[in-house]
């Protein structure tokens, strides 16, 4: 079995034998691998955070499923304002079951602090893929787009007034295209009618402590902006 019908099986389209008799011609195995992964991440439904909740944690859509301990996925406040988003778990947040509580997560509850927020206060902290990537390498493009669907309806329910992306699979997942963090950083982007600020992943930021001042910039924007909106809320 190659690893298309792997995913098809997976997703329980493969034989495809089991969809004869459909009135409708059948789809192709990419079509139906989409369709199928639309329907699992919940994005054509309006379902709530329990069931969110429960899909990503039965999700097996992509292969990092297989090799990480359990999905990873998100804490904070449920109504936020503020919502922050990294690439992916990390060993100790695969150990734990929470976004950020590793080294890198005490850089980010410390960046937190210096704008007067909270983990959990208004806050949600999120990732652009739910299982950890073996040996902590980036997340491929098939496995982004398998999981972002799960994150746009976290946002969806959250309907958060901001949301920062953190490091360069954030944002460009967040963007849908492929640029370099320094020529994204320092200006405001949209992401669906929501204010986008860009910066540095903590993780980053602990192996080029000079650039905590770029960072520092960006989280002033975003304040600025934050600001901004509720004076004009
Ligand atoms: N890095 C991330 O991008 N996310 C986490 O949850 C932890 C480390």
């Amino acid at each position: 079995m190659n690893r298309e019908e792997a995913v098809l099986k997976e997703l329980n389209l493969y034989p495809e034998w089991v969809q004869r008799g459909r009135p409708d011609p059948l789809p192709s195995p990419v079509e139906a691998r989409e369709r199928a992964v639309e329907d699992q991440a919940g994005q054509s439904s309006e379902f709530g955070w329990p069931e969110l909740k429960a899909r990503v944690r039965g999700c097996t859509a992509c292969k990092l499923r297989a090799g990480c301990k359990q999905t990873v996925f998100g804490v904070g406040d449920e109504k936020a304002g503020w919502l922050f988003v990294g690439e992916g778990p990390g060993a100790d947040e695969d150990e734990r079951g929470e976004p950020f509580v590793g080294q890198a997560g005490k850089l980010l509850d410390n960046m937190l602090a210096v704008i007067g927020l909270k983990r959990g206060k208004d806050v949600y902290i999120g990732n652009i893929v739910k299982c950890r990537p073996p040996g902590n390498r980036v997340p491929e493009a098939d496995e982004i787009a398998q999981c972002l669907p799960f994150l746009q309806r976290q946002i969806k329910l959250i309907q958060p007034k901001l949301i920062v992306a953190l490091g360069k699979t954030a944002a460009t997942a967040l963007l849908g295209k492929d640029a370099a963090l320094a020529s994204l950083r320092g200006k405001l982007h949209d992401f669906g009618g929501i204010p986008l600020v860009i910066t540095y992943h903590p993780a980053y930021l602990l192996r080029a402590p000079m650039e905590k001042a770029k960072a520092w910039q960006d989280l002033c924007l975003a304040v600025e902006t934050m600001n901004n909106r509720a004076s004009s809320d």
